[in-house]
């Protein structure tokens, strides 16, 4: 969310935009109903909500939900942790780009502050929420050359470190095809300090290939968006605080959920609007994706502000 655009004074969405928290039951358990089992909670930046536990907890009690998580930037988290376990939430996902004090602070937005974050981490260890992921976004003259420090840190905290595939998300990170830094790339450099061994996927649809050290440092994924797309896999819908549903990350139009959601659709008007959604969705952007349009940023997209990731 670049600062000029959305200074002090931008009008973000009034509270009677947004779902309230029984809005977003109602939708969660329907989509449950409909053969779901894993809710995100991201963002934006979900701990941005101090009321959050309430929403957890009723997420956690709905029955068929198995695995209930939050992608977190860790700055708010060290207070948080305990509360987020003990209001139901099961695991925690923290974006941490780099180790290098100036680059994190570079990549987010000279307001991140790395000791806090890290904080955040051993706090969620403490509380139980793991396994702790740790996102790394891997950019191409920005962070790559920290990849193999930050990895080392990690080693054998049982944390997983997945490194991810900078992406054309939304139409404002600038994104070029050589910014992105090939898995592969990242694989022969990591196997060059540190073999590794393959891992075989933890559910259908998983987004990272998984390894493991072979001298028992723990496991390390791989998310390669850009050069190996798992459209085919892709098993994801996304709401957003307004009410809309996306059923891609690189969107160009979502579904009102929340039009239907205060006109009093009941449960089974509401399963019919989400399965024809699911039904009818066709999206591959990342197999389609043609790098000199996504560098041309003629398309809108919705924003990750808005989705998540
Ligand atoms: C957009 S954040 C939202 C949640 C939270 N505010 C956070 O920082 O984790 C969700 C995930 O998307 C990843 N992400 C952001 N921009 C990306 C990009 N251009 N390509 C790939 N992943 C990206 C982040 O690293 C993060 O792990
Ligand atoms: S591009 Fe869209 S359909 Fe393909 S994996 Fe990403 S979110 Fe899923």
């Amino acid at each position: 969310m670049p600062e000029a655009q959305f200074h002090a004074d931008y009008e973000f969405l009034q509270k009677q935009q947004r779902l309230t928290y029984e809005e977003i039951l109602r939708v969660a358990r329907v989509a449950v109903g409909l053969g779901v089992s894993k809710i995100r909670l991201t963002g934006g930046e979900p701990l941005l909500d101090k009321n959050l536990t309430r929403l957890i907890a009723g997420l956690a009690k709905l029955p068929g939900v198995d695995d209930l998580a939050l992608t977190t930037n860790g700055m708010l988290l060290a207070p948080m942790a305990d509360k987020l376990a003990a209001s139901g939430l099961q695991r925690i996902t923290i974006s941490l780009d780099s180790l290098d004090e100036d680059v994190f602070r570079r990549m987010s937005g000279g307001r991140g502050d790395l000791s806090t974050v890290l904080r955040g981490i051993e706090a969620a260890e403490r509380a139980g929420l793991s396994p702790i992921k740790i996102n790394v976004v891997v950019q191409r003259g920005v962070n790559d050359h920290t990849v193999i420090d930050l990895l080392d840190h990690f080693r054998g905290s049982g944390h997983i470190v997945r490194l991810i595939e900078f992406m054309d998300v939304g139409n404002r990170n600038g994104w070029r095809m050589d910014q992105v830094v090939p898995s592969q790339q990242l694989f022969d450099d990591v196997v060059r300090r540190w073999p590794l061994q393959s891992a075989d996927k933890s559910y259908p649809g998983e987004v990272a290939r998984r390894y493991t050290y072979v001298d028992g440092g723990g496991e390390i994924g791989f998310i390669s968006s850009v050069t190996e797309p798992f459209c085919g896999d892709c098993s994801r819908a996304r709401l957003s605080a307004d009410g809309m549903l996306y059923t891609c990350l690189f969107a160009t139009h979502g579904t009102d959920l929340r039009e239907s959601l205060r006109n009093d659709a009941d449960e089974a008007e509401l399963t019919d609007i989400l399965s024809r959604i699911w039904l009818q969705r066709a999206d591959r952007y990342s197999e389609l994706r043609s790098p000199e349009l996504a560098e041309a940023h003629v398309q809108r997209k919705v924003e990750m502000y808005r989705i998540g990731g």
